[in-house]
């Protein structure tokens, strides 16, 4: 056995059925229709035959999208499969790979399956990248996530093009959430870069995370190692054609999604600094709440799930403290959370009478 898989869990995200879940970020208005009709009409040769190898009808459509060649984009079974298969190939067994913290949870816990070590870095005051102490781990991959997850931040593009120059490795820049951002993120930048990977993935505003579909950006040299990393077949027949279905037909779907999300954000945003809880400013499609002083997240989880709605509880957040975060959905989702949520203050002044 390996010894540094001996304390590893398998993921458990917590997630019960929950009437109202705004626990993981992805798209809650239902079926992009172009994606659910794709299903639905899926060949029965899908069923029992080898989808093609590296998709590469779904590399060129890609490619045309964000205006870059095939051979910039490596696809996978959802993007946690790509940074997996990313740090396989761009690490060696006991590297570093470092990052800003708070991050996406999954980062340690992909190095550690590599064999390689990971580096926190936390962010400086205002939530920005401390990008000397980053570039002073000299490690072989730097991932930062933006907008980042959990805490909605964009980070400075600046900041990261710095860091992207002057690191002694590659750079991942995890843009799961970019479509919430209101910018075209740095897939054209990675694509002409000697180092830098752009993440995407179909999970989030794209509305398609039970068909598990993720794809990387960056230089050709790079995507061919990472594509070698990944292994064969990932991308499932079905997933390839819902895709394909949203890029052709389902986009206008995407984009009524991606503002319905940023109008519920502001309103979800205003409603609990109302309610007097600190908001911290979101580019994603999800907000970060920071807990009253004496208030536990875990405790929040179990009360707002006792009153239907399941939120993401981010205990002792570096610099933040007690967190819970909340995915941005339809109006009436959003009103539960809200109403959970004052609920819950209210049972605190109530108990501290
Ligand atoms: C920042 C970030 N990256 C990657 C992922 C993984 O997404 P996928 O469903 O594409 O594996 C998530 C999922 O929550 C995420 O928040």
């Amino acid at each position: 056995m390996r010894p540094e898989y001996r304390d590893l869990t398998t993921y458990d995200p917590g997630r019960e059925p929950c009437a109202v879940d705004l626990s993981d970020n992805t798209n809650l208005w239902g079926p992009n229709p172009a994606a659910a009709n794709a299903v639905r009409t899926a060949a029965d040769a899908m069923l029992t035959r080898y989808p093609p190898v590296y998709v590469p009808e779904l590399k060129r459509r890609l490619a045309a999208m964000l205006g870059v060649e095939p051979e910039n984009v490596a696809t996978g079974c959802g993007s946690d499969d790509v940074i997996d298969s990313a740090l396989r190939a761009l690490c060696a067994p006991g590297d570093v790979v470092s990052y800003p913290d708070p991050t996406f949870g999954m980062i340690p816990a992909f190095a550690r399956m590599n064999a390689v070590r990971s580096v926190g870095v936390p962010l400086v005051p205002d939530l920005r990248l401390d990008v000397h102490t980053l570039l002073d781990t000299r490690a072989a991959v730097t991932y930062v996530c933006r907008p980042n997850n959990p805490t909605g931040t964009l980070f400075d593009r600046d900041a990261l093009l710095a860091l992207e120059r002057n690191a002694a490795g590659a750079v991942l820049v995890d843009e799961a959430y970019i479509d919430f951002a209101g910018e075209a993120g740095l897939a054209v930048t990675a694509s002409q870069s000697s180092r830098t990977i752009v993440l995407r993935t179909f999970s989030k505003a794209w509305g398609l995370a039970g068909l598990r579909l993720g794809f990387a950006v960056g230089p050709a040299a790079l995507i061919a190692e990472i594509e070698k990393s990944r292994g064969p077949y990932k991308v499932n027949a079905i997933a390839e054609q819902a895709a394909l279905a949203v890029l052709d037909e389902g986009r206008d779907w995407v984009e009524a999604r991606i503002r319905d999300v940023v109008r519920n954000r502001a309103l979800l945003s205003e409603r609990l600094a109302e309610l007097g809880l600190r908001v911290l400013p979101s580019a994603a499609n999800f907000v970060l709440a920071v807990l009253p002083p004496g208030a536990r997240a875990q405790e929040w989880n179990v009360g707002l799930r006792a009153a239907g709605v399941a939120v993401r509880p981010f205990p002792a957040l570096p610099g933040l403290g007690e967190c819970i975060r909340i995915t941005v959905g339809p109006s009436d989702m959003v009103e539960a959370a809200i109403d959970g949520i004052a609920t819950m203050l209210q049972q605190r002044e109530v108990m501290s009478e």
